[in-house]
């Protein structure tokens, strides 16, 4: 079989991320500076820092890709880059560098939605998995529950209506006092804590069975805590987040075991930051198996931000024959599904 080698670069958030990618499931590199203490000084990040330090790394991350890989630029296919959603600042950065190295090289140029690149990080450590699969997208700016009929080839089932469930992770986190970034610190805490301790709302949506609404969830815990202060009792932080993380875990796993039940499908996945908590993948794993449905998710450094899963969704629709010219632009809200050539 053909060897196709992609060189792959994502810029979207505060993660400064290029990677090599053989057949779009073969990691030859994968490498992610990552601007995390930068922002925490700041409680999230602030876009205006996050393409200021993209610019300062983008080309060190590269050339590292490319030296861990064993390859230079002369024997790579293609350049796959994340052009939206996110900050337009940082995917910018990303997408004039792939643009530059494309044109300087003629390497056709790929441009990439970063939602299909965290579904994309499925494939790569599992070989056997191929289309069709229900895919729950859950990161710091998503929660999407997704069909995948085939490469490249998507149906939403349902998103959130306000915050995503990182987000939710994140500001709850903040107020409980354990800092940012809050989700895996909310993860951690919560094996300490009572999930039952509080029944905080399990977020209901009327007119979609499958969409998502975290800021209510939210409230709820900010609610509790001012309710806890007023009556001058002592709140456990390890009950709110375990609790917390309860009812988010309870909201996905409902909505992921309707869309298997919907869709017939023998398959599932989970992808994104959010997809490392320890507390979804085992309700996850749990809820699959009794149903007998293969559950697939990636390891945690292929959950959050990365370019190896950039490779993986550019590799699919690199052979799907989709190029994009030197107009391609950062597309800050890019819909998923929607193609821009
Ligand atoms: O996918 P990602 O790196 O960036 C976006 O595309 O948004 O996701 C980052 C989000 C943050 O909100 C972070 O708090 C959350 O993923 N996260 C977690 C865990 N690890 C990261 N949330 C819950 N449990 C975790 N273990
Ligand atoms: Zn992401």
């Amino acid at each position: 079989m053909e060897e196709i080698k992609i060189l792959a670069i994502e810029s979207s958030c505060d993660e400064t991320a290029a990677a090599v990618v053989v057949n779009g499931r073969k990691v030859l590199s994968n490498v992610i500076s990552s601007q995390i203490d930068l922002h925490t000084l700041y409680g999230g990040v602030v876009p205006e820092i996050a393409s200021r330090k993209h610019i300062e790394n983008i080309n060190f991350v590269i050339e590292e890709a490319l030296e861990q890989a064993g390859v230079t630029l002369d024997e790579i296919d293609a350049i796959g880059v994340t052009y939206g959603p996110g900050l337009v600042g940082a995917l910018l950065v990303g997408v004039a560098e792939a643009k530059a190295i494309s044109f300087a090289k003629g390497i056709p140029l790929v441009g990439v939605h970063h939602i299909e690149g965290h579904i994309c990080a499925n494939y790569i450590e599992n070989e056997q998995l191929e289309p069709p699969f229900v895919c729950l997208v859950v990161s710091g700016g998503h929660t999407h529950l997704v069909v995948v009929e085939d490469y490249g080839k998507y149906r939403i089932l349902g998103k959130t209506k306000d915050d995503a469930a990182g987000e939710a992770f994140d500001k709850v986190a903040r107020a409980i006092g354990l800092g940012y970034p809050g989700g895996p610190k909310i993860d951690k805490v919560s094996k300490e804590g009572n999930p039952h301790a509080f029944e905080f709302p399990r977020a209901k949506i009327t007119d979609s069975v499958y969409d998502f609404s975290f800021s209510g969830m939210k409230s709820a815990v900010l609610n509790q805590l001012n309710l806890s202060k007023m009556k001058n009792e002592e709140i456990n932080q390890a009950d709110v987040a375990a609790s917390f993380q309860q009812a988010v875990v309870d909201t996905l796993v409902t909505r992921g075991m309707s869309a298997l039940k919907e869709t017939g499908m023998k398959k599932f996945a989970i992808a994104g930051g959010v997809a490392s908590n320890t507390a979804i993948r085992a309700a996850f794993k749990e809820e699959c198996a009794k149903r007998n449905i293969e559950f697939y998710h990636p390891s945690p450094i292929l959950c959050t931000d990365n370019a190896a899963m950039i490779g993986s969704a550019a590799y699919y629709e690199y052979i799907q024959g989709v190029r994009h010219g030197w107009d391609l632009n950062a597309i800050p809200n890019l819909k998923l599904g929607e193609r821009y050539e």
